[in-house]
């Protein structure tokens, strides 16, 4: 079970310290949201700020490309640094295309699906993805709620992994809190997102504590 803050929500004029005290705090992967203002309303950050990131962090960067046509980019966010790089299904025609070239680069490939999207769209790409993001809120801003059917969606995804039998990490976006993380954690999940729910609070150790001591207690 792995906690991957989302620095959306982390104060971007400190973002060095910002990185380490959730390293600090026991995240096992930084979470970095690029978004084009096409495939999403908003506007984010690019590969330059991820090489910057890169840096100053020592745990995995797990990159979340939110842009039409990631194919067009892939190399840029590898170059930069990314560990895991990961897409959307809606947003490229070429999905087996563009996951194959994240491999080739030696990087882990994820697959990401928005909330009505369903999850037979991942079906035939089970056999070469390394992680499967399923968008429990609608991508484009953090601090959004959980949509409760994405719980469904989980259980469904993790049957489907066990399925294939190989070794992908099952990992939910959106609306992740304290509060809830032991529910997520009971569809299925293994990797959790938390953008407001780490950031917006005061003291992160005590919340990734908190978090681990939840999905412990399952
Ligand atoms: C939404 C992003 C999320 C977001 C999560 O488009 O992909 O990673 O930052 O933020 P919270 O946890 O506040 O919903
Ligand atoms: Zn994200």
């Amino acid at each position: 079970m792995k906690i991957s803050p989302s620095i959306l929500s982390a104060d971007f004029t400190k973002l060095s310290k910002e990185l380490k005290d959730i390293e600090t705090a026991g995240a096992d992967y930084v979470h970095i949201d690029v978004m084009d203002g096409r495939f999403v309303p908003n506007i984010t950050i690019g590969p330059f700020i991820v090489e910057a990131i890169k840096r100053v962090a020592s745990i995995p960067l797990d990159v979340h490309l939110m842009i039409e046509e990631p194919e067009r980019y892939v190399d840029a966010f590898a170059d930069a640094g990314s560990d895991i790089i990961t897409v959307h299904a809606e947003a490229t025609k070429h999905l087996h295309k563009v996951v194959q070239s994240i491999k080739e680069r030696g990087k882990l490939a994820g697959v990401s699906i928005n909330p009505a999207t369903p999850v037979n769209t991942l079906e035939d790409i089970m056999n070469d993805v390394d992680l499967i993001l399923i968008m429990s809120v609608n991508p484009g801003f953090s601090g959004q709620g959980f949509i409760p059917y994405a719980i469904r969606k989980i259980e469904q995804v993790r049957s489907m992994i066990n399925e294939v039998g190989r070794p992908i990490e099952l990992e939910v976006d959106g609306g992740i809190k304290v509060n809830n993380i032991k529910e997520v954690a009971r569809a299925g999940a293994d990797v959790f997102v938390s953008g407001s729910g780490v950031f917006g609070t005061p003291d992160y150790k005590k919340t990734i504590d908190a978090m681990k001591a939840e999905l412990a207690s399952i």
